[in-house]
């Protein structure tokens, strides 16, 4: 089987779906491989890199043609995508409705690797979460570089410096990450998450839990391990703990995601003006509708009380070498769990619960359950 590493072309995509080290093992499968020429470049990888590891060079049409699998970061054009061809990408479904009917009709196979299930099997190919805890990361780096103090305590002979205050709010895998960059700057850590689950984790990380525990909470978490949208009544007092708490805080990360839905607003822009001049805030969710007031997509944002909104698009980019090289990995588990040694191609059960979880198109139309109208 032929697979096709395509280069990305999203504005501010630097990622790669392949690495020399993943090409490799793709050929010790038995597969060719044939890379888009400056595919890897955004991440510092050459075309010769992947070429010394095996792989053939080539312009778009030239990789894709005859290709049997498609790896790609983003969801790419359906145009000139091989009939027949399966495609593995981070598809962003519930907002790619229309490209999702274009591989549909291009007869293309599309597998949306966000939807890979949480269960142990799939663990390492879930790319929301390799990505995610790289994003949380970059995340408090960011927000240490826009702040315009240091992080830890000092003690020096020209006097105290006091440690900076975060507070994380969605502690999934992202959020969990923030908490541990922070810590490890020195910064006094507290965290608030729906889901009760995440308490033990926080403590765990030296952080400090702030909830609300009502018996909605109790069933906050969904069996996926996801949260719910939560009632207005649980939203209120959700606020009025953010309200008492946020005023205290220098560094806020927020990173709330609900699937399939708008990210959920837990800042707002009054809440924003009670903190000191000088804090900053950085949206992980801006991309979904935010979870701050004021925050905007792409823009760094300094509100009159001087408080910068940070909201980068794409935040794996950022960091485009580790999160090529995890998510190439992610695919590569992926690809090896389901590769028929013996036809030496890769093969999707229709019955296995990755494949059902993943599959987005086939036969023609939009056949996940999740994307019917
Ligand atoms: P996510 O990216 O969907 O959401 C981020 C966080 O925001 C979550 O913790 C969520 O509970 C929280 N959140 C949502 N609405 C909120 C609100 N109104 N207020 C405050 N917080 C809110 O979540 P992510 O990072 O994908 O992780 C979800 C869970 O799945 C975690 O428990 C994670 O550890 C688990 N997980 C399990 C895996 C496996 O078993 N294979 C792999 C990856 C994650």
């Amino acid at each position: 089987m032929k697979i096709a590493v395509l280069a990305e072309t999203a504005a501010g995509e630097k990622r790669v779906a392949a690495t020399p080290e993943t090409v490799k093992k793709l050929i010790a499968l038995g597969a060719s491989v044939a890379v888009e020429a400056g595919a890897g470049a955004g991440a510092r990888i050459s075309d010769s890199a992947f070429s010394d590891a095996g792989a053939s060079i080539g312009s778009r049409k030239n990789v894709l043609e005859g290709a049997g699998l498609v790896l790609a970061i983003q969801g790419p054009d359906a145009n000139g995508l091989p009939k027949g061809a399966l495609l593995a990408a981070s598809l962003n479904p519930y907002q790619s409705k229309d490209k999702l009917a274009a591989y549909a009709a291009a007869g293309v196979e599309a597998l949306a690797m966000e939807f890979m299930p949480r269960i142990t099997r799939a663990q390492s190919m879930d790319i929301l979460s390799s990505q995610a805890n790289l994003a949380g990361y970059k995340a408090v780096i960011d927000a240490a570089e826009a702040y315009g103090r240091a992080f830890p305590m000092m003690m020096t002979a020209a006097g105290t410096i006091s440690a900076a205050r975060a507070f994380v709010m969605g502690v999934g895998v992202a959020g969990l990450q923030a908490i541990a960059t922070a810590r490890r700057l020195g910064a006094v850590v507290s965290a608030t998450d729906v889901r009760l689950a995440t308490k033990e984790q926080i403590l765990s990380l030296g952080g400090k839990p702030v909830f609300i525990e009502d018996e909605e909470t109790k069933a906050a978490e969904t069996a996926g391990g996801y949260a719910r949208e939560m009632s207005d009544a649980y939203k209120a007092k959700q606020a009025a703990l953010v309200s008492e708490t946020i005023a205290k805080q220098d560094i806020v990360i927020t990173t709330a995601l609900i699937p399939g839905r708008p990210a959920p607003r837990l800042v707002t822009a009054a809440q924003v003006a009670t903190m000191k001049p000088g804090s900053v805030i950085v949206d992980l969710a801006v991309e979904q509708g935010g979870n701050v007031e004021g925050s905007a997509a792409g823009e760094s944002v300094v509100t009159d009380g001087g408080v910068t909104i940070i909201g980068h698009r794409n935040y794996p980019s950022r960091l485009a070498t580790d999160s090529s090289a995890l998510f190439a990995r992610n695919l590569l588990t992926f690809v090896t769990t389901f590769w028929d040694k013996d036809a030496k191609k890769l093969l999707l059960p229709e019955d296995d619960e990755i494949v059902k979880a993943i599959r987005v198109t086939g036969g023609g139309a939009i056949v996940h359950p999740n994307l019917q109208a």
